[in-house]
C-alpha cells in the first residue's frame, strides 16, 4: 500500500543530519516542518517535506495511493525503546505492596525476592508461554507508540533458560502480530543464580554462555548489572570485553543504587550505552563528555522505586547524548508506556519537549545501531511513524496521561490504535 499524509500541522522529522547521536543543543533540533507531507511507498518513506517540494515529487509518481488528512495532527517517528526486559513470567505485585509499606528494592532482593523470584517463574515457563506473554506486552508497547524495542535475557541465569529467553525474543522479532522489531541483548550477568557461587557463574557465562549465544547468533548486545551484590567493575569489564571479542556490543546497567566504577568500564570496553545512572556523579559525567556513549535514562524506575531521578540536564550540558527508555520489567518498572516516561523526563528531570523527542527517537535508534533504518522521518528509512490527534508536539507533554495516538505506521503498515 502507498499513502500520502498531507498538510500535517506539525511534522516532527528528527532528521539525523550529523549521523551521530545528538548532543548538547543538537538534542533540541527536531527537524520540525509546518504543514508537512509524507509519502509512503510500501514499507519505506519516499518523501518528507513541504508543499512546494511535494508538488514536484508527485509529478513523478504514477502510482495509486491513499490520502490521509494531516490537518491538526502531529506526526513523529515511531518511538524506540532501547532498554526493556520484555520476556518474563510471573508477577511481583506482592513485592510492590511490600515496597508501598516501606521495604526497599534491595531489602526484598536480599530476602530472596526480586530478580530471583522472576527467575523461578521463567524457569518453570515454556517457550510458548513466555512468547504469548511477551506478545501481549508488545501490543501495549505499540499502543503508546513504540515501534522498535530492545529486549534482554537475564531471568534464566543458566544456559538452558538464558538461551530459551533469547530464542523467544528472536522468534518474536518481526514475526509478532504487530511486526515490531526487537533487538536482543544477552544479560546473563543480571544476577547470581541461587544454586551457584559467583565465581563459578562468571565462568559459566564466559566459557559457555557467551560462546553459545554468539555461535547461535542470538544476541546483538551484551549487558551486565554492575552493582553492589551483583557484579563489580572488574567482573563487569571481563564479561563485557569477552562478549565484545565474540562480536556482542556492550551496554551496562550502572550507577542505579551505587556508583562502583561502571562508567570507567563503559569507556574501556567502548560500550554503546550506559543505562540507569540514578546516582551518577559529576566527575563521571565529565568523563562521558564528547565520548558518544549514550546515557540511557530510565525515570520510570525512579518513579516506581521512589529513588532519585537521573541528572539529565547536567548530562546534556556536558555533551553526553541522552536517550530515554522504559526499563520495562516486573520489579523496578512495570510499564510499557514510553509516553509516561516522557512525562517524567519533562516534569522530574526538566528536559525540554524537543530533547525528550530526540531521546526516544533518533538517539535511541543510534543506541541500537538502527539509525540507518529508523529513528527519523527521512527518505529511504522505514515508514515507522505515529499520527497524534493534536496540532503541536508540545501537547504530548502538556496533555498528560491521555493517549492521543490515533494511527501507527509500522514498516508502512497502517494500524488503528483502537484496534490493538
Ligand atoms: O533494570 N537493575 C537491574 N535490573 C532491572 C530490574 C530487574 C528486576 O527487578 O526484575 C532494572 O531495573
Ligand atoms: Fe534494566
Amino acid at each position: 500500500m502507498n499513502y500520502l499524509i498531507k498538510d500535517i500541522t506539525n511534522l516532527v522529522t528528527c532528521k539525523d543530519y550529523t549521523g551521530k547521536p545528538k548532543i548538547g543543543k543538537e538534542q533540541s533540533e527536531i527537524g520540525l516542518i509546518k504543514d508537512g507531507n509524507i509519502f509512503i511507498e510500501n514499507e519505506k518513506i519516499s518523501f518528507a517535506g513541504n508543499k512546494n517540494k511535494l508538488k514536484d515529487f508527485l509529478k513523478t509518481k504514477k502510482i495509486k495511493y491513499e490520502v490521509i488528512d494531516g490537518r491538526n495532527k502531529t506526526v513523529m517517528p515511531g518511538f524506540v525503546d532501547s532498554h526493556t526486559h520484555l520476556v518474563f513470567a510471573g508477577s511481583r505485585s506482592d513485592e510492590y505492596e511490600m515496597r508501598i509499606k516501606g521495604s526497599t528494592y534491595e531489602e526484598i532482593a536480599n530476602a530472596g525476592g526480586g530478580i530471583a523470584s522472576t527467575v523461578n517463574a521463567v524457569r518453570n515457563a515454556s517457550k510458548n508461554e513466555l512468547s504469548a506473554l511477551a506478545e501481549k506486552r508488545l501490543g501495549n508497547f505499540l499502543k503508546y507508540g513504540t515501534t522498535t524495542l530492545e529486549a534482554k535475557s537475564g531471568y534464566g541465569l543458566d544456559v538452558k533458560n538464558e538461551i530459551k529467553i533469547l530464542e523467544v525474543i528472536n522468534n518474536l522479532n518481526e514475526k509478532n502480530k504487530y511486526g515490531l522489531n526487537i533487538l536482543p541483548t544477552f544479560l546473563g550477568a543480571h544476577s547470581i543464580p541461587k544454586e551457584m557461587n559467583k565465581k563459578d557463574y562468571i565462568e559459566l557465562i564466559c566459557f559457555e554462555m557467551i560462546p553459545l549465544v554468539a555461535k547461535k547468533k542470538l544476541a546483538k548486545f551484551i549487558d551486565v548489572f554492575c552493582e553492589v551484590n551483583y557484579f563489580d567493575a572488574k567482573e563487569t569489564e571481563s564479561i563485557l570485553s569477552l562478549g565484545s571479542r565474540f562480536g556482542l556490543i556492550p551496554r551496562i546497567h550502572t550507577d542505579q543504587f551505587n556508583s562502583i566504577g561502571g562508567i570507567d568500564v563503559a569507556i574501556k570496553v567502548n560500550a554503546i550505552s550506559v543505562d540507569h545512572l540514578e546516582v551518577l556523579k559529576s566527575k563521571d559525567i565529565k568523563k562521558l563528555s564528547e565520548k558518544n556513549i549514550i546515557a540511557t535514562l530510565l525515570p520510570g524506575t525512579s518513579y516506581f522505586l521512589n529513588i532519585p531521578y537521573q541528572p539529565a540536564r547536567e548530562l546534556i550540558e556536558n555533551n553526553v547524548p541522552v536517550a530515554l527508555a522504559t526499563d520495562f520489567n516486573p520489579g523496578s518498572c512495570n510499564t510499557e508506556n514510553l509516553q509516561m516516561i516522557m512525562s517524567l523526563a519533562s516534569l522530574k528531570m526538566k528536559m525540554s519537549a524537543e530533547e525528550i523527542i530526540s531521546a526516544v527517537t533518533i538517539n535511541s535508534a543510534h543506541s541500537l545501531f538502527m539509525q540507518k533504518y529508523i529513528g527519523s522521518i527521512e527518505e529511504e528509512k522505514y515508514a515507522d511513524l505515529l499520527i497524534f490527534d493534536f496540532p503541536s508536539y508540545k501537547d504530548l507533554l502538556y496533555h498528560f496521561a491521555v493517549n492521543q495516538l490515533q494511527f501507527v505506521f509500522k514498516k508502512g503498515n497502517k494500524i488503528d490504535i483502537n484496534l490493538i
